[in-house]
C-alpha cells in the first residue's frame, strides 16, 4: 500500500523526466537558424617599427652588411646588388634586405657572392637575393623573409615591414 505509491510516485517522476528530454528534444530540433554570426575579422595587420638599419654609403657591392630587424633578436643582412631586383631601393633599385634565419629550421644562413644566394648549413636550402629570396633548392617551405624598405633623401635606410613570416614566431612583431 504505502510502499506501492512510493513505487508509482517514482515511476511518474521517471515518465516526467523522460517527457522533459523528449520536450527538450524537440525543441532543439525545432531551432530555426537565424542570420550567421560573422567571425571577427583577424588581426592581419602588425604594426612594423620603422627603424635605421644603416645608410647606402655604409654598402658595397655584393658585401651583405649585418643588421637586425623588426627587433634585436631577429638577424639579417642588407644587400646592395648593383642592380635592379625586386624589392630593391636606393637610386639603383638594387639594395635589399633579408632574414638569415631559415625558414625551414632556424639554421643561420651564409651569403654566397658567387650566385648572390643564401644559403643554409643545415639541410641546404637556398635562396635567390636578386629574386626577392626564392627558394631555389632544398626542404624549405617558404621563402626568405624579405624586408621592406625605404630611403630618405639622406640615404639612410630604413625596414619598415617583412614579407614573410620569421622563423619561429607566430607574429613578426612581439
Ligand atoms: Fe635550413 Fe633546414 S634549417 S634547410
Amino acid at each position: 500500500s504505502q510502499r506501492c505509491d512510493r513505487m508509482v510516485d517514482v515511476g511518474r517522476r521517471k515518465f516526467m523526466s523522460g517527457a522533459g528530454l523528449a520536450a527538450a528534444g524537440v525543441a532543439v530540433t525545432s531551432v530555426v537558424p537565424g542570420p550567421q554570426a560573422k567571425a571577427a575579422p583577424a588581426a592581419a595587420r602588425v604594426d612594423y617599427p620603422s627603424n635605421r638599419l644603416a645608410n647606402v654609403a655604409d654598402l658595397k657591392v655584393n658585401e651583405p652588411l649585418n643588421v637586425n630587424y623588426p627587433d634585436a633578436d631577429a638577424p639579417g643582412v642588407l644587400l646592395k646588388l648593383g642592380r635592379k631586383v625586386p624589392g630593391g631601393v636606393g637610386a639603383d633599385s638594387d639594395v635589399v634586405g633579408f632574414s638569415t634565419t631559415c625558414p625551414h629550421k632556424g639554421f643561420p644562413l651564409s651569403y654566397n657572392a658567387g650566385d648572390r644566394t643564401m644559403n643554409c648549413p643545415g639541410h641546404y636550402s637556398r635562396f635567390d637575393c636578386e629574386a626577392g629570396g626564392q627558394q631555389v633548392w632544398g626542404q624549405a617551405t617558404q621563402n626568405l623573409p624579405q624586408y621592406v624598405l625605404h630611403v630618405d633623401a639622406k640615404g639612410d635606410i630604413y625596414a619598415e615591414g617583412l614579407d614573410e613570416l620569421l622563423y619561429g614566431r607566430l607574429s613578426n612583431v612581439l
